[in-house]
């Protein structure tokens, strides 16, 4: 968990690549919905865009769906903007309990001021491939760069700028995640989870190595 713009996707991109970790990003999949204009993606369009919540019982469907689609085939998941609010934290209590009692759960919460989110964010480029949606930044000099101008390295795919990257909508992003960040870790505490705090404004590399060193791999 984190605040929007924190580096949960580029996290996430590392653990694929580097771990062979499966990623489930909710944040993509809603994305995904919308490009391809399914009946979910219709319902869902306007919030995002204007950076709202989707509703618990539309994105706790989604996961399930994901995480039983493909738990048998893989060892190791990073959820990635999920759970977000408390009633998805309860669901997925339920679901590790009930349904996967062999799966040992980790939450990593990554810690950074408002400010720097905001400035991150405004030099965020995304792949426009919905089936890749990796993340690159245009800071001047910045190894999140892509390796050719506006282009994908792992898809050859133009990138894009997000709909829901303006000013007021990430300021928006930020307040709701403020809202629900304490009753989410208070959760955790209570149901026996570890939760670890990570400070998140340092280079990826050196964020990459601690999340490795808390997951001992
Ligand atoms: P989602 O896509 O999950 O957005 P978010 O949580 O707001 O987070 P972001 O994706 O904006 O940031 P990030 O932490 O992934 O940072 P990134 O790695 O890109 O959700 C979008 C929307 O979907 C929500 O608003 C909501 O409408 C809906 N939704 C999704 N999940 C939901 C849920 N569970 N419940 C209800 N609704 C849901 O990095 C940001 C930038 O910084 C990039 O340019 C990157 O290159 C750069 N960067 C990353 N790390 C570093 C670093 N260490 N140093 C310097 N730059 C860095
Ligand atoms: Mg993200």
């Amino acid at each position: 968990m984190g605040p929007p713009g924190s580096g949960k996707g580029t996290l996430s991109n590392l653990c694929v690549k580097n771990l062979g970790w499966s990623q489930l990003s909710t944040g993509n999949l809603c994305r995904k919905h919308i490009a391809e204009q399914t009946e979910i993606g219709k319902l869902i369009d306007l919030a995002l865009k204007s950076g709202k919540l989707i509703s618990d019982e539309l994105i706790t469907d989604m996961v399930k769906d994901w995480l039983f689609e493909i738990i048998d085939s893989v060892d190791s998941v990073i959820l990635d903007g999920f759970p977000r609010t408390l009633p998805q934290a309860q669901a997925f209590g339920k679901i590790i309990t009930e349904k996967m009692s062999t799966m040992c759960a980790k939450v990593v919460k990554f810690s950074i001021p408002d400010e720097k989110v905001i400035a991150r964010v405004g030099s965020r480029f995304v792949c426009k491939n919905k089936n890749c949606q990796t993340v690159y930044s245009l800071v001047e000099n910045s190894n999140l760069a892509p390796k050719r101008s506006m282009i994908c390295d792992n898809c050859d795919s133009e990138l894009i700028r997000r709909s829901d990257d303006s000013v007021e909508t990430i300021t928006e992003r930020l307040v709701t995640y403020h809202k629900h960040e304490q009753a989410l870790i208070d959760y955790y505490v209570d149901t026996g989870f570890s939760v670890v705090d990570v400070n998140a404004e340092r280079s990826i590399e050196s964020l990459f190595e601690e999340f490795k060193r808390i997951n001992g791999v």
